[in-house]
């Protein structure tokens, strides 16, 4: 019922403003969606009390990666318009009408899809029944991809019109030679995620102590499933480590996340393969860690013993006790060296103030007997 009054309410707004605007298409919106769509006030209050946006900008769409891509290609599901009600997501693995002009087939993330859906975040779109409860806090493609715009700098400054117009020379069509120039020059500039940001993006999950340990918790019951042994603390034992922090403090080139657990052969497929270390292929079974860390330790050091430095290391009882019982008996040297030295420069304190010093701050700092 409540439903119905939202939707009742986004028509009644969207006829107030088509009225105002005459609807316009575009070459990605054949089907006229964003004659409704394109309204800044169109969106619904969820029931959870979450405002969402249901408008779409066409003219920042039309510089994003997907702009080619017609709405419905991804939207498959709305097979009529005015469109039922939608309860089903997008997934990214449908074939759209660009045609991939290495194949002339139609284009498709169905290879990425199917590695992903091997790799320890591999998970249904819209996870239901019991799968819903192992699934739902593994990330689906949007939680690492928005729709980016192509280049972000160049939204102010326009194309390098010296570039552009060699293209025209030959291709004699403005669009053609913008269109794929944007496409290449994104992936030739640098548009890998640094390091930072990649620490930040695993880590939103990889520090959430409370869902790992649920996760680990359902995996077991449900699937009868082994974590490894540092799974609900990788995030924040590697925060400890020595690459952690040189990282952090802006040094480029120390591991993070990826440099480890993903296979460096073709980083852009890799990353969506990441695998327990348990498994063969994962970089960071033993069998491939001397190699993995070889990669940048390549002076030689990186030997069968260098590999056991701990690349999450803990002071947990559970985790390494040695670390444990080491860092208390620490803390016991630290403190009682600390509390025994101002203990005692207090009692030197108590006993000049009885033999009669007086406590005057001459030239910013020194003590002196007081004059008689
Ligand atoms: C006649 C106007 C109209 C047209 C044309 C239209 N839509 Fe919608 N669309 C709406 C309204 C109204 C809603 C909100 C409905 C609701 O709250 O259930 C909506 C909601 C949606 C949603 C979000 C639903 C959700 O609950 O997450 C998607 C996705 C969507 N439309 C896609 C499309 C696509 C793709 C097209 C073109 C093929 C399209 N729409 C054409 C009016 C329209
Ligand atoms: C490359 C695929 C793709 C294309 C092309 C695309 N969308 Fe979407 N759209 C998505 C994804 C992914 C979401 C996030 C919701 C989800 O995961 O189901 C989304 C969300 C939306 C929503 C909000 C629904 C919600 O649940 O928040 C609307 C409305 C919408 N799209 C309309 C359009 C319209 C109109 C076009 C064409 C101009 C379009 N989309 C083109 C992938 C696409
Ligand atoms: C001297 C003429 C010339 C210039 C300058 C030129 N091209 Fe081309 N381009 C061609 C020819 C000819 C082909 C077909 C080549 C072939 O199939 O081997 C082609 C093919 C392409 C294709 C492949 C199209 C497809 O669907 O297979 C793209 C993309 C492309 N050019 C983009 C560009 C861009 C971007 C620029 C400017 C940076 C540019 N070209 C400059 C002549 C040129
Ligand atoms: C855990 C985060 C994560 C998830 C989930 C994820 N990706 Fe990626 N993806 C990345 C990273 C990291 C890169 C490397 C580029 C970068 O650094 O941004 C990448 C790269 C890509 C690229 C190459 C982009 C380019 O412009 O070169 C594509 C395409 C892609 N992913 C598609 C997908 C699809 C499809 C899915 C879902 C099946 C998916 N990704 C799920 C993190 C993720
Ligand atoms: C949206 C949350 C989320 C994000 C983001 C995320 N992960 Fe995960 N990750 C999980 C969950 C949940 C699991 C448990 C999967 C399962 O049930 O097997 C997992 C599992 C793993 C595992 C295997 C754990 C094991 O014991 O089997 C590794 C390794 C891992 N993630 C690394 C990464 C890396 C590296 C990144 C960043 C590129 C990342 N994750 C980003 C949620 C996330
Ligand atoms: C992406 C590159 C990269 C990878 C992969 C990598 N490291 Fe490092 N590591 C660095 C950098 C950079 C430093 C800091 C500078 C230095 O000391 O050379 C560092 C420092 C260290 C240090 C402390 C300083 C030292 O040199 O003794 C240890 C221990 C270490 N790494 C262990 C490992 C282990 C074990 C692996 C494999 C599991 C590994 N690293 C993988 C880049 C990397
Ligand atoms: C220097 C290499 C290195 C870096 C950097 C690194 N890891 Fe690990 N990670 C490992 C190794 C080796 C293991 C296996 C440790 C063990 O079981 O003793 C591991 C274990 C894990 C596990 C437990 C699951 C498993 O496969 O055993 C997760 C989850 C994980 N790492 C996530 C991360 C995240 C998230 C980051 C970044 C914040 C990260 N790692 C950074 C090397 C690394």
């Amino acid at each position: 019922m409540r439903k119905f009054f939202t939707c009742l309410a986004v028509f009644l707004v969207l006829a107030l403003f088509m009225g105002v605007n005459p609807p316009t298409s575009s070459a990605a919106d054949d089907e006229n969606c964003l004659m409704c769509h394109k309204y800044r006030k169109m969106g619904i209050i969820s029931p959870e009390g979450v405002r969402k946006y249901y408008y779409v900008d066409e003219p920042t769409f039309m510089q994003t990666v997907h702009s080619r891509v017609p709405c419905r290609d991804c939207h498959y599901f709305i097979k009529q318009i005015p469109h039922k009600p939608v309860n089903t997501g997008v997934t990214c693995d449908t074939k759209c009408h660009v045609i991939n002009p290495a194949t002339m087939e139609r284009f498709s993330h169905k290879p990425i899809a199917d590695v992903y859906e091997k790799s320890v975040h591999g998970r249904a779109k819209r996870p239901e029944g019991e799968k819903g409860a192992v699934d739902k806090n593994k990330p689906y493609c949007i939680f690492c991809h928005i729709n980016p715009i192509y280049n972000p700098e160049e939204r102010e400054t326009g194309l390098p019109k010296e570039i552009t117009d060699r293209c025209n020379v030959c291709h004699e069509n403005e669009e053609f030679a913008k269109h794929w120039y944007m496409h290449t020059s994104r992936r030739v500039r640098d548009v890998k995620r640094q390091g930072t940001q990649i620490v930040e993006l695993c880590n939103t999950c990889h520090k959430d102590e409370n869902m790992l340990e649920e996760q680990e918790m359902l995996n077991e019951a449900l699937l009868h499933k082994e974590m490894g042994k540092k799974f609900t603390f990788a995030g924040e034992s590697y925060d400890e480590s020595f690459h952690a922090k040189v990282t952090k403090y802006g040094l480029k080139g120390a591991a993070t996340c990826v440099d480890c657990h993903v296979d460096s052969d073709n980083y852009y497929m890799a990353v969506h393969d990441i695998r327990n270390s348990s498994d063969p292929s994962s970089p960071v079974h033993p069998d491939n860690r001397v190699n993995t860390c070889k990669k940048c330790h390549y002076h030689g050091e990186a030997d069968e013993s260098f590999v056991n430095v701990d690349p999450h290391p803990t002071a947990r009882l559970s985790d390494n006790p040695f670390i444990f019982y080491a860092s208390i008996i620490y803390n016991i040297i630290a403190y009682t060296a600390f509390f025994g030295l101002v203990g005692l420069k207090m009692l030197e304190t108590v006993g000049r103030l009885r033999d009669g010093v007086k406590l005057t701050i001459r030239n910013g700092s020194s003590w002196r007997r007081g004059l008689k």
